[in-house]
């Protein structure tokens, strides 16, 4: 059986600039992966590539067992990949609810995204309690929930989180690792950018270690926690 999704060998980059070397990842139905890394190892450029908003130079990227390599980024979250990024890009002016629906209306017809904001609502009571807020006066925490509870909105097959405890105080940290172990259980499938390593190694199953563009290991989030290089390089022990 072919994994849900697979990036195999891809090269990707800006313009002359290549980024991505050979980078091959998967992940199964049901799995929670990360994608771990220093600043600027190329992280969001994968997390772009696989949701569509740029083109691998080589290689292939499969979603249930299709090639969405040239498939346009708007199809891609039509067939259910979708991509939580670190700028959150929130309609501040709008409502939480607003901005909720906003994730959907692309993908779902009406009846489906009321049931989908039912959804997310039972994820997130917080946000059922805020939702004629304003996203722009929503707390930091509290907006990177809505901009997570947004990309579920479509009903995702697979959720592309980036970065998603930058900026945050611990124990805002702790809520926004909280709400992704509960989709997690709700059974969805989720790739993860962190540079937050133990926390995330201690919630995921298995995970990618990145730098200048290259995978250098992958293995179980436990093997990970206990590697070597892991400790040194990213959690400092
Ligand atoms: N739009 C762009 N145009 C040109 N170069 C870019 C662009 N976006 C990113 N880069 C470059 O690509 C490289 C990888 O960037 P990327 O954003 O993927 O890193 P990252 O691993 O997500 O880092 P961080 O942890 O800081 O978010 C960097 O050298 C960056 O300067
Ligand atoms: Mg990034």
């Amino acid at each position: 059986m072919a994994a849900l999704l697979e990036v195999e060998h891809i090269n990707a980059g800006y313009g002359f600039l290549q980024v991505l070397w050979d980078v091959s990842l998967k992940v199964e139905e049901g799995e929670f992966v990360c994608l771990l890394g220093a600043n600027g190892a190329g992280k969001t450029t994968t997390l772009r590539t696989i949701a569509g908003f740029l083109k691998p130079t080589a290689g292939d990227i499969r979603f249930e067992g299709k090639s969405i390599a040239k498939t346009p980024a708007y199809q891609i979250s039509q067939m259910g990949i979708s991509f939580v990024s670190e700028s959150l890009n929130l309609f501040t002016n709008m409502s939480v609810r607003e901005n909720l629906l906003l994730g959907a209306y692309r993908v779902l017809d009406k009846k489906k995204q009321l049931e989908a904001l039912d959804f997310v609502f039972s994820l997130f009571p917080r946000l059922k309690e805020r939702e004629r807020q304003l996203a722009g006066t929503m707390s930091g925490g509290e907006r990177k929930m809505l901009a997570i509870a947004r990309g579920m909105m479509s009903m995702p097959k697979l959720l592309l989180v980036d970065e998603p405890s930058l900026g945050l105080a611990p124990q805002v940290v702790v809520a926004v690792f909280e709400a992704l172990q509960t989709l997690r259980k709700e059974g969805v499938t989720i790739l993860l950018v962190e540079q937050n390593v133990p926390s995330t190694l201690r919630i995921t199953d298995r995970g990618y270690v990145m730098e200048y563009g290259k995978i250098v290991l992958e293995g179980p989030s436990k093997e990970l926690m206990n590697n070597e290089h892991v400790r040194v390089a990213y959690m400092g022990i």
